[in-house]
């Protein structure tokens, strides 16, 4: 499927305003479909904010395109090429959702799900035409980060994974295909280094602060333009084995939550959202440090895209 012409994003929370503006600036007619009016009404502001991304970034304006909030999911599924699931990462939730959605959209329309990680093949497991779902992991925030992970449950038909990665890509988006597996690839990359740091935090081997130093530069900032396993290339496997055979049994490998988190959450210290978490944020510089984050994602996006994928 290149762009649908009808897209029906459920759920307007942190994700689906985002989801919304870049579809509807790829030429889609999105629908927004939210529970609660005030989560449409705040939604008109982030895409006004995300399509002053989108131009910053110089993303193509496809005519046709459109965004219409709709709190009546009948009215917002009817003639839907592509619906995508964002509603909150509640399993009987989704459920119901995705039952409401089969029963008016046809049995042909894909439907996809922003899950972060409830496997695909359980939530598909009450639908009736399953071969028709499957994961669509965007990045948060999703109309800036040109990647999406692409999960294909074990019903999920081989002709809608490819529509969906064709899809994908026609609006300019790297599409990460990949076998279902909890958490998926980007969360399990990103929550070993996060057990990792917590760990370290703990344990007082450094500060937030240098940890923070240290994973920006010396690992977020090459990984930025090597992947992963090109970097073990470029290093040498030899040196990764040598490594790797004394320090993997000394990474930390706890199954719970740390301490560290468990207090901040339990006294209300939720990070941003709350004024204080692994650091303190004085009155006004939650806004600010949020508005040098897009800054610098928007900069360095731009300059990722200039220089050759290695
Ligand atoms: N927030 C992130 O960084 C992020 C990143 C990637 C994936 N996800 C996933 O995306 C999904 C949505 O996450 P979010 O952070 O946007 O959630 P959120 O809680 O911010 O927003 C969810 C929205 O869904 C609405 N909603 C609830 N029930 C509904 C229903 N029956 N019909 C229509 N709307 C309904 C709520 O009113 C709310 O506005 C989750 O599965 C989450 O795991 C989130």
């Amino acid at each position: 499927m290149a762009i649908p012409t009808i897209t029906t994003v459920i759920g307007s929370g942190s994700m689906g305003p985002g989801i919304a503006a870049l579809l509807a600036r790829s030429g889609s007619q999105v629908r927004l479909n939210d529970i609660s009016q005030d989560a449409l009404d705040r939604a008109r502001k982030v895409i006004d904010g995300a399509t002053a991304v989108l131009d910053d970034l110089g993303t193509p304006v496809v005519e046709g395109g459109s965004v219409t909030y709709e709190t009546d999911q009948r009215r917002a599924l009817e003639g839907a090429d592509l619906v995508i699931e964002a509603v909150p990462e509640k399993l009987e939730l989704k459920r119901m959702v995705l039952q409401q959605v089969e029963e008016i959209v046809s049995p042909t329309t894909i439907i996809a799900t922003n899950t972060s990680g409830i496997p695909i093949t359980t939530m598909a497991e009450s639908m009736e035409n399953p071969e028709r779902f499957i994961g669509m992991h965007w990045s948060n925030p999703p109309h800036l980060i040109p990647m999406i992970e692409v999960i294909k449950g074990e019903k999920t038909s081989e002709t809608v994974e490819k529509e969906l990665v064709t899809m994908v890509e026609s609006f300019g988006y790297e599409a990460v295909r990949q076998r279902e597996k909890a958490g998926f690839i980007e969360n399990r990359v990103l929550y070993a280094i996060l057990r990792e740091c917590m760990a370290l935090l703990e344990e007082g081997v450094a500060t937030q602060k240098d940890l923070d130093t240290c994973v920006k530069w010396g690992i977020g900032y090459k990984l930025a333009v090597i992947g992963p396993m090109r970097l073990v290339d470029m290093a040498g496997l030899d040196i990764y084995e040598s490594v790797a055979s004394y320090l993997n049994e000394d990474l930390d490998a706890r199954g719970d939550v740390s301490e560290i988190v468990k207090t901040l959450t339990s006294s209300g210290k939720l990070g941003m959202k709350s004024g204080q978490g692994l650091y303190d944020y004085a009155e006004g510089e939650v806004e600010a440090k949020r508005a040098d984050i897009i800054k610098g994602l928007v900069a360095v996006r731009k300059t990722l895209s200039e220089i050759t994928p290695v």
